[in-house]
């Protein structure tokens, strides 16, 4: 069966598509990503031994756990060790020593954390930073379960680790046995973070007493629509302690004229003012 180019892929069937995906997610999917959508239901429609995507969408209406299968493979789980490093130097440089000062434990949301090279980025850089203190703890959440599951197990391949600095690697990775070079997270690592399903896009229940010092939300609003990032933002506003930190994307802003709250720093690093 060959969706491809060929049109099969109606004009309201692709609106129908994109309504789901926007609805559950805040996405601001439209006809540009036609090829998207197309590309990957293919396979999901081999394995469900569909013909018509007529068919798929009869079936997303009928059954619940579809659409979950659906917004998996319609999420864009990439991700990487150190990803913009550039930004990472500058939040290790300026912000966690900073951190490191108070009196508690510093709290830290990794929000968006596909396979969760992004949360485990972040605790090789408090650890370091923090000298083995202990004294700061990770929230890793997606909407991901498949991605969420990888982020538990902490296994990744020669290729995944490449960007990991050698001592870092040799600190917080094993080598696990076997004829291929993977590696996996170290317990002590594993433990300063907790992973979870969350929509981003649906009220989520952070308990009333936790208030984050930094929240990393990166490459995960580019897909959103101006109002569910409006929104989103407003909710990472009330969840951050004053003069705490939220980082996005290095390609993604906000707009800091509608809301004078956030301070703009460096390289889409935003400061809640107090
Ligand atoms: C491109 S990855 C970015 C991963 C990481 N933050 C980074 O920058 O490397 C985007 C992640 O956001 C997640 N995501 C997208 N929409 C979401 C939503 N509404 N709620 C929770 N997670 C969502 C996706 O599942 C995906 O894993």
């Amino acid at each position: 069966m060959q969706l491809g180019n060929d049109g099969r892929l109606s004009e309201a069937e692709l609106i129908k598509l994109c309504e789901i995906v926007n609805s559950r997610l805040g996405f601001s999917y439209g006809p540009d990503k036609k090829m998207l959508i197309v590309t990957r239901l293919e396979r999901r429609l081999r394995q469900l031994n569909m013909s018509t995507i007529s068919q798929y969408i009869h079936r997303l209406q009928q059954d619940p756990s579809e659409v979950n299968e659906f917004i998996e493979l319609l999420t864009t789980n990439v991700t990487s060790f150190f990803r913009e490093k550039h930004q990472l130097e500058i939040v290790n440089r300026t912000i966690l020593p900073g951190l490191k000062t108070k009196k508690r434990k510093v709290l830290c949301w990794s929000a968006g954390c596909s396979s969760g090279e992004e949360a485990y980025t972040l605790g090789m850089m408090f650890d370091n930073v923090f000298n083995g203190d202990g004294k700061f703890s990770i929230l890793a959440f997606d909407i991901s379960v498949q991605k969420l599951k990888e982020a538990m197990k902490g296994v990744y391949s020669s290729e995944a680790v490449k960007d990991i600095p050698p001592d870092y690697l040799s600190r917080y990775f094993k080598p696990l046995p076997g004829p291929q070079e993977i590696y996996q997270v170290r317990n002590e690592l594993r433990r300063t973070i907790t992973f979870r399903k969350i929509n981003l896009n649906e009220e989520f229940d952070i308990p009333a007493k936790i208030r984050f010092d930094i929240i990393f939300c990166r490459n995960v609003l580019i897909y959103f629509s101006k109002s569910s990032r409006e929104r989103l933002i407003d909710r990472f506003h009330a969840v951050l302690n004053d003069g705490g930190y939220l980082v996005l994307g290095t390609c993604e802003t906000m707009d800091v004229h509608r809301d004078p709250r956030w301070k703009p720093l460096k390289n889409s690093i935003f400061l809640k003012r107090e």
